[in-house]
Formats: C-alpha cells, sequence, structure tokens
C-alpha cells in the first residue's frame, strides 16, 4: 500500500522517519517529482531501481538540503564547482563530482563521480533534513516513461510500488535539472534542464552541450541520454526547420485517410487552426515564453496519452533557454523527427 499524504509538516516528519527506516518516498522538487530513498544504503537504494523498473546502469542524483553536507559525500570540491553553487544551488543544476568511498556503488552505477543537487523546494529541504542523511533520488516514474510533475503523475506509475507520495502540488519547473560535468573542460552539460545554459555561461565562461546520442554507446558519459527516453505511449512527431508549420499542417492533412485520432502539443498561437483541422490541443502556452511550455510539456503528454490519441505532434523549440531543455526532451520522447 503507498500512502498518499499532503506535504504537511508532519507528514514531511513521517516521510522522514520512512527514508531512514529504508523506505521510499516521492517527493516534489521544482524540477519534477522524485524517487527517494536513503543514498548511503544499499539496500534502500535497490528498491529504486525494482519500483521503477531501471537497470542498474543508470546512475542516480543525490539530493542535499545544504552545502555543510557536500564533504560526507563529495571528496574534493574545486573551486568552479563552488562558484556554481553559491550562485545555483539551491537550484535545478546537478553537479558531477569525484565521490567519497561511503556512497554506495549502486547510486553511481559504479563510477568514480557522484551527481549532486540541493534543489529549491522547501518540502524536498525540509524531508532531507529531517531524515538526517543525503537522499538519492530519480525522477518518480517508471523507467522510460515520461518525468511526473504532480503527485498524481507518480500515483499512477508507482501506487502500490512505494511507501508514501508527499503531495506538494504541481511542480514549477517542469523538466529536470541541468546535469553538469566539470571534470573536462571546458565544462559540458550531459543533459540540458531548468538551470539554463546561458546562466551557467554567465558564471564560469562557455560550456559544451553534449548532441543526442542516436543509441545506447559504449562508454556513454551519462546513461541516462539514451535517446529513446522521457516517452510517451502514443507516436510523437516533431517537427522542426523553417518549414515546420507547413509540413505539420500537410502531415495532419494526411492523416485524415487513416482514422488515427491526433492529439498536439501546441503554443496558444497556433492551436485555434490545429482546433480548426479537429486535433486534440494542450496548450502550452504563449510561443514567446518557453518558461510555460517547459512547466506543461509533461503533463501535456500524459494527458493526450490518457485521451488516447494514436499519434501526438509538436512544432519544436527554438534552442535558447529553457527552450533547449524542451527541445531535448522532445526529440527524446519522438519517434519521427520531421526536418523541413
Ligand atoms: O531534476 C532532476 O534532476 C530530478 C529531480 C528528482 O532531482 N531527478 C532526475 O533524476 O531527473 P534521473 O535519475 O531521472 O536523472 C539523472 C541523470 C541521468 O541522466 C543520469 O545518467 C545522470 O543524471 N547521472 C547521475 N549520476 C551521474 C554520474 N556520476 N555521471 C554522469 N551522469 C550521471
Ligand atoms: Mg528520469
Amino acid at each position: 500500500m503507498t500512502k498518499y499524504l499532503s506535504a504537511d509538516p508532519d507528514n514531511i516528519l513521517e516521510a522522514a522517519q520512512m527514508i531512514q527506516n529504508g523506505g521510499l518516498v516521492a517527493f516534489p522538487t521544482e524540477t519534477v517529482y522524485g524517487l527517494g530513498a536513503n543514498a548511503l544504503d544499499v539496500e534502500a537504494v535497490g528498491k529504486i531501481f525494482s519500483a521503477k523498473g531501471r537497470p542498474a546502469a543508470d546512475p542516480l542524483i543525490v539530493h542535499l538540503y545544504g552545502l555543510q553536507q557536500i564533504s560526507s559525500v563529495v571528496s574534493s570540491f574545486s573551486p568552479l564547482a563552488q562558484r556554481l553553487a553559491e550562485s545555483l544551488w539551491p537550484g535545478a543544476l546537478t553537479l558531477i563530482l569525484p565521490k567519497q568511498a561511503v556512497v554506495p556503488d549502486l547510486v553511481t552505477s559504479g563510477l568514480e563521480t557522484v551527481a549532486i543537487r540541493i534543489p529549491n523546494h522547501p518540502v524536498a529541504l525540509a524531508l532531507i533534513k529531517a531524515a538526517g542523511t543525503p537522499i538519492a533520488a530519480p525522477s518518480a516514474n517508471r523507467f522510460g516513461h515520461i518525468s511526473p510533475t504532480t503527485a498524481q503523475h507518480v500515483q499512477h506509475d508507482l501506487d502500490s510500488r512505494i511507501d508514501i507520495i508527499l503531495d506538494g502540488g504541481p511542480t514549477s519547473i517542469g523538466v529536470e535539472s541541468t546535469v553538469l560535468d566539470l571534470s573536462t573542460t571546458p565544462a559540458r552539460i550531459l543533459r540540458p534542464g531548468g538551470v539554463t545554459r546561458e546562466m551557467i555561461e554567465a558564471i564560469i565562461g562557455p560550456v559544451n552541450v553534449l548532441g543526442l546520442r542516436k543509441k545506447a554507446e559504449k562508454g556513454l558519459p551519462s546513461p541516462g541520454l539514451l535517446e529513446k527516453h522521457y516517452a510517451p505511449r502514443a507516436e510523437l512527431v516533431l517537427f522542426r526547420g523553417e518549414n515546420a508549420w507547413q509540413a505539420l499542417i500537410s502531415y495532419l492533412d494526411q492523416q485524415k485517410t487513416t482514422g488515427w485520432k491526433v492529439g498536439a502539443l501546441a503554443a496558444d498561437e497556433d492551436a485555434p487552426e490545429l482546433e480548426k483541422m479537429g486535433v486534440l490541443v494542450y496548450h502550452l502556452g504563449t510561443n514567446a515564453d518557453p518558461t510555460n511550455a517547459a512547466r506543461h510539456i509533461y503533463a501535456g503528454m500524459r494527458w493526450l496519452d490518457a485521451q488516447k490519441v494514436d499519434v501526438m505532434v509538436c512544432r519544436d523549440f527554438e534552442a535558447q533557454g529553457l527552450g533547449l531543455a524542451i527541445r531535448d526532451r522532445l526529440a527524446r520522447a519522438a519517434t519521427s523527427i520531421n526536418e523541413s
């Protein structure tokens, strides 16, 4: 049985005790909901992998409530890391750092580095502090599925597989944290996310962004970077390039003969024309503001899946600001990408 609790102080304490006792607690962060366990308890961490159906080769992020915990899990904290931490933590930035021996190999998939983040969410911070231990937490979804941005999404994926779901309402950013590898010069973004490339570059200068991989490769720097990931059940066709809109419209014309139920993730500006064509539209907010789109993109994919569409279409986003993370997730979720 999974206990479903509102995130008030008493329930946060109950959840913290569950973490101490080796249980699994789903909790809100500002990016997506995490599925937490005591990061230093290898048996508890093992339960995360079974609940998610996640392969052990995919390492977890260790969540801290403050910098005072850093030396317990990280063996060296460079001046570069310190500068980033001072400006961007708590926040949607995950740093890859050399690990202390106490961090179990299961957390890091045997790597010598550990992924660390201080989340910017009062419930997450209170939970980690009350638990008195770092909390390892991937996104609280079944492996390969869409990350959860509400407690209901968690319940849908993990009900009866975990001990507690703490409901703290919808998450504010809506896409996962940015994973930054500081072991190379320049540093490189392994996964774009809630903290933008521009925000990082304003602090440490130019960084590289790792491109999408076509398939699982040996020596992949971050195993969560498999191309097909973060995916809905229905097919997703992504349209990009100068003629994306025309290509999307002619694709929809062709779909009329198939009898397929078509959904769209679309900006408010695009919605009326799509709706006129009989498409079920999930509104992502105005074109001009990727903040809204980031916040709603996963909920949109889940909603269209629940409406049992056969295919969903989406026009791609510009690679600036939060648009870079949205672009990345859409490309991973897509069954095909139409460039025109
Ligand atoms: O926003 C987030 O990051 C959420 C919330 C809950 O914090 N968590 C999350 O975790 O998205 P997860 O497990 O779904 O993604 C973690 C990513 C994966 O791509 C994983 O491969 C990468 O971080 N990662 C973890 N440890 C790593 C390491 N030592 N080196 C390189 N990549 C690592
Ligand atoms: Mg995930």
